[in-house]
Formats: C-alpha cells, structure tokens, sequence
C-alpha cells in the first residue's frame, strides 16, 4: 500500500513534492497553502486536491503522513495537529523558533507513536554518510574548518525573529545539525557577528565561530550571507582526521567534490558525487521510517539541538562572551 501524503506550504514543499513522486509506494493526495490559489495552481497540475489550510486537510484527506514546508514559526502547531490525528510527520528544519516549542513538537509525537524526521537532508547526503562511515577506519574528525555561507534572502519571515531567527537559525542549522552528526555534542561556542550584508538593520548577517565539543574536537565555522548564489564553492568542509584531512567542496547545499590527502601530503584519492543533495535518500528513508523500517536520521532531539546552537551563537555575538551548551 502506498503511503499517502499531504503536503503543507509550497515553497520547498514543491521539492518534496517532486521526490514523492518519484518515489515508489508514495502518493501525494494533496497539498495545503495559505495562497490558495497558489494550492489550486498546483493541485491542477498533479491531479491533487487543494486546501488553503493544513490543518483542514488533515482532517478531509485520508492520509498517512505530511510533510511541514512552512515557516518556522507554524511548525508546531502543525506537528501538533499532524500528531493529534495518528499522521507521521516530516518537518522541514529549523524545526521551529524556541526550544520550547520543540520540546512540545518532541512529546506530541512520541504520544501518538509518529515519527517526526526533522528535513536536515544533509544526513542523507551520499558525501556526508560517506564521511561518517569513514570514521571506522579514520577515528573520528578532530579539527574542521567549515565554509557555509549563503547569498542574499529578503523573504520576511526569515529575519522575523519570532519565526525564520535570521541565517544562523533558519540556514546555518544545516551546518550545525552536520558539525553534531560528526563531532557529538558541543560543549561552548564562540562567535563574532556583523551585519555587512544584512537586509534588516542591525541583524547579525555573518558570523565566525568556534566550537569546542565534548569530545574534543574543534570546528571554526563562517557563516551567514557573505556568499553570492551560484560561486561555485560556498559550501566548504575541511575536515581533520588523524591519519589524513578530507576536503569536500562544492556549490552552496551541495558540497560533491571530495578529497583525501594524506598526512604526508600525498593525494590518495578523489571522489566525486552527481547526486549530492540528500533529497532523494531523505525522501525514501521518511517512507521506510514511516512503515516502521527505519529510526530517523534526523530526530526531534536532533532538531532541538541545532536550535540550541543557534541560539547560543546569536547570544555570543550579542553578549561578545563564550557560551556554554547545557
Ligand atoms: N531543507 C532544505 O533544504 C530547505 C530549503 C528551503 C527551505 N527550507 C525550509 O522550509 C520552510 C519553508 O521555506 P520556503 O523557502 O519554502 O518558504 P517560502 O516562503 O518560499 O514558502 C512558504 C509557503 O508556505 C505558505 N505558508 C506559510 N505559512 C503557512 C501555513 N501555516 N499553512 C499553510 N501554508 C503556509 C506560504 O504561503 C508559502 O507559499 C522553512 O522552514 C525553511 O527553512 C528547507
């Protein structure tokens, strides 16, 4: 039986959309946006049922599942409601605009016993899962050095900072949710924040951090908006291994390009990876998830966690002090 799924704001919600569809045993039934005619435009398209409210189609549709690709800020009441009506939840990240309101989007779900994968589709990404298996052989990464660094974003919600919290929340949260995929847990933060490039006056626009984590290892990590959209290498991770340092670069959210350099400084190897993104991995683990076949990659703690970095990323740069992770 094909899992079937509505899908909530069309936005990235069309990417879902389309790796649904090319996914064997998913059927998109309908989809849900505040602009309705934006929902029926599409709808039209894919033979779809259209709402201009998610919370209605949850309720007229008989579904399996949903996908969240709103705005932050209608993450949980949406998971809520999801959860509430014994639906599986895949919940676009930053998984919403304060902990507390992950903690609420974390208990919903595991009363209802529904998965909620958080869409840090990096964890999927063939790169990414390429380096964690490594580490059976490297040991883990000890010093990264990370570029990830966006273009210019003008979309409201995204500065609002009761909803997008601006780049270190609504983007860097991919970077962050990566550095704890691969290091741990962190243990403090430091960071220097400007606003060159911010639309909005005063907001912090980029940042240069460093983490220190649990288990030792260091990362430093610029991030924000000094990028320009299409450089071809804005997304950068140098990453330190005992034994050998692993580069891996590429345009901005699809890093594809890898290589290995031993410590005697003699390439050893390069890779190299078509489909880099992590979307069409994420999509069907989801699908396994949701039949029971797979834990999440990405969990609610997960998504609690990256918040938590970017909040205490935002404090250092206010407060010009070290924050301590909890
Ligand atoms: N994983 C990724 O790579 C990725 C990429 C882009 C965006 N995102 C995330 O996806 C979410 C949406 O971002 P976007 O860029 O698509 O935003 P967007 O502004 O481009 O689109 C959002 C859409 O949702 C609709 N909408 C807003 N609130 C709604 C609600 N409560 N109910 C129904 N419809 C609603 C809007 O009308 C709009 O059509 C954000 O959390 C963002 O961070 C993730």
């Amino acid at each position: 039986m094909a899992v079937r799924v509505g899908i909530i704001g069309l936005g990235i919600g069309l990417r879902h959309l389309e790796e649904y569809r090319r996914l064997q045993g998913a059927q998109v039934v309908a989809v849900a946006d505040f602009d309705l005619e934006k929902a029926r435009q599409v709808a039209a398209r894919y033979g779809l049922r259209a709402y201009g409210d998610g919370v209605a189609m949850m309720d007229e549709e008989k579904l399996d599942a949903v996908s969240i690709c709103t705005p932050p800020a209608s993450h949980r009441l949406l998971t809520e409601a999801a959860a509430a009506r014994g639906l599986h939840v895949l919940c676009e990240k930053p998984m919403a605009p304060t902990l507390a309101d992950c903690d609420a989007m974390i208990a919903a779900c595991q009363r209802a016993g529904v998965t909620l994968l958080l869409g840090f589709k990096k964890r999927s990404a063939p790169p990414f899962r390429f380096l964690k298996e490594q580490e059976k052989e490297w040991g883990p990464p000890l010093v990264l050095d990370v570029r990830y660094q966006l273009g210019p974003v003008l979309k409201g919600w995204f500065w609002d900072e009761a909803d997008g919290g601006g780049p270190f929340v609504e983007n860097t949260a991919h970077a962050f949710d990566m550095l704890r995929f691969l290091c741990g847990e962190p243990a403090r933060v430091y960071a220097e924040g400007t606003s060159f490039f911010s639309p909005v006056a005063g907001a912090a626009s980029e940042a240069a951090c460093t983490i220190r984590f649990r288990n030792g290892a260091i990362a430093s990590l610029a991030a924000g908006m000094a990028g320009i959209w299409g450089y071809d290498e804005s997304e950068r991770w140098v990453v330190s291994y005992g034994a050998l340092n692993a580069e891996l670069f590429g345009p901005f959210d699809v890093p594809r390009q890898l290589r290995l350099m031993r410590r005697d400084g003699q390439t050893i190897e390069e890779r190299w990876w078509a489909e880099a993104s992590g979307w069409p991995e994420q999509m069907a683990h989801f699908l396994a998830c949701v039949r029971g076949q797979e834990q999440p990659r990405a969990t609610g703690e997960d998504g609690r966690a990256a918040l938590a970095l970017s909040l205490a990323v935002k404090e250092s740069i206010r407060s010009g002090k070290v924050v301590e992770l909890a």
